[in-house]
């Protein structure tokens, strides 16, 4: 889409000629010859930007300014200004002119200032942009759960929250540990302060020092500037340690000081810094066995491991998934804008009877799929990944936590879904497959609801 310029000008030939050029240069141009005419332009139709001459008859450009600012504040304005009015221009930019730029100028002169503009208008919306997802972030990291298992996460979460003590969060990948690690800061007085995160399994070993402590210039070869580590960063806040059992063992008595005294070096430097940092720790590997293995070292195991967390995976805690699919649901229908969407009850079995060995993050991702493919307004089970849905019958959905008729039930399923699929949907065959009856391949269809 073309950008939108209005021009106002009262000298007709370098009005005309603002706007050939600028047409020409791919603008989506109009003109106006004094202030009272381009504001009321302005008023009915939208601008990007408005290019306006100080001097003009009636409304003059502070005028003119003064209005746009106050109907439509996103837009821009520059404004034209012979040498001897600089000063008025100082005082345009002070009442919210993006610009001025002193006559006569050049038409690359011009180019260069709407160009100027328009990147900082994108550049605007983008913050404007981030600031709503990291919001609609914020607002949607909520906790779900009923289990008694969360309710003791939440009150461990609670506990923790209002004092310094290092939290360690162990959990299975997609249980919520990272959620948990928010909650502890949000809930904490440090709250206003940063939430620093490191991915201990994201950093080359080599980069490692320096990404936690920062270094001076001229460390180490590509150390061209000083640099702030991350725990400097944190300061007065939180440092999250992701995925701690990966942190370099060379490192790990380094850290280990650093928790002790709160001060740090950095690299190539031999300042100590006073930091004041809480620190929380998630792992999805277990420590005791990296202890033993030799990666990790057990002083520091117990430095961190203070106030333990463990989330279970979300197989031992199946009472939290009806309460999750309805969260996750009511999340996506507003995000695509499908409020009136439902869900089928042999999807939402699906759902329900699923053992999700990648936890709350797969069932998250395959509500967000099923939301997004569903189509009038109904999810289905063909909505579902395959995984979930039994189509793929090579994944058991046997749990050791399932009673033995819910097992049986479980396989006498896969075992049918598996017939069909191999008959190529012909049911005569696939009953003759099974050694029942068609009645009984009708019957147990029914009951498993298969479509
Ligand atoms: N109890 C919960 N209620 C609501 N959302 C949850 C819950 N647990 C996890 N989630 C969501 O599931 C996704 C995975 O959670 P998170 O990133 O915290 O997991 P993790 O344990 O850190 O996983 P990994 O080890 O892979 O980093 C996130 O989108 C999170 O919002
Ligand atoms: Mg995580």
């Amino acid at each position: 889409m073309k950008n939108r310029i209005l021009i106002i000008e009262d000298e007709p030939t370098m009005r005309l000629g603002m706007n050939h050029f600028l047409s020409s240069a791919g603008y989506n141009v109009k003109t106006c010859e004094d202030g009272a005419k381009g504001i009321s332009v302005f008023e009915k139709e939208s601008f990007d930007l408005v290019i306006t001459d100080l001097k003009l008859p009636g409304y003059d450009g502070l005028a003119v300014l003064k209005r746009i600012r106050t109907v439509s504040p996103d837009a821009g304005v520059i404004i034209m200004t012979a040498y001897a009015d600089v000063k008025t221009a100082v005082q345009a930019i002070r009442e919210g002119a993006f610009d001025y730029i002193a006559k006569p100028f050049s038409n690359e002169e011009l180019l260069i200032a709407i160009e100027r503009f328009l990147k900082f208008q994108k550049l605007e919306d983008e913050v404007t942009y981030l600031k709503e997802t990291l919001r609609e972030k914020v607002e949607f990291e909520e906790i779900i759960g009923v289990s008694s298992v969360i309710e003791d996460v939440f009150d461990r979460i609670t506990s923790v929250a209002g004092t310094d003590v290092p939290a360690l969060i162990a959990g299975e990948s997609g249980t919520g540990k990272e959620l948990v690690a928010n909650a502890i800061h949000r809930l904490s007085k440090r709250s206003t302060k940063p939430f620093v995160k490191i991915n201990c399994a994201a950093i080359p070993e080599t980069l490692f020092e320096s990404e936690l402590f920062g270094h001076e210039k001229g460390a180490f070869t590509g150390a061209a500037e000083m640099r702030k580590g991350k725990f400097e960063f944190s300061n007065g806040g939180t440092i999250f340690f992701d995925e701690i059992s990966d942190i370099p063992i060379s490192l790990q008595s380094k850290l280990l000081r650093v928790l002790e005294d709160n001060l740090i070096t950095r690299l190539g430097g031999n300042s100590l810094i006073h930091v004041d940092v809480r620190s929380i720790y998630a792992t999805s590997k277990n420590l005791k066995e990296c202890i033993e293995s030799g990666k990790f070292r057990e002083d520091l195991f117990y430095r961190i491991n203070v106030v333990p967390i463990t989330i279970p995976p979300l197989r031992e805690r199946k009472e939290d998934i009806p309460h999750l699919i309805d969260h996750f649901l009511k999340h996506f229908k507003e995000k695509f804008n499908k409020v009136e969407l439902n869900i089928s009850q042999p999807a939402y079995d699906a759902l329900l009877s699923y053992s999700y060995p990648g936890n709350v993050r797969e069932l998250k991702h395959a509500i967000e799929r099923a939301v997004v493919l569903s189509k009038d307004g109904l999810i289905d089970v063909k909505h579902l990944p395959d995984e979930i849905s039994g189509t793929d019958a090579k994944i058991p959905c046997i749990t050791e936590d399932l009673s033995l008729q819910e097992s049986v039930r479980c396989f006498e399923r896969q075992k049918i879904i598996k017939a069909l699929n191999e008959s190529g949907g012909r049911k005569i065959e696939a009953a003759k497959v099974l050694g029942i009856s068609r009645r009984v391949l009708w019957k147990k269809l029914k009951e498993y609801s298969i479509e």
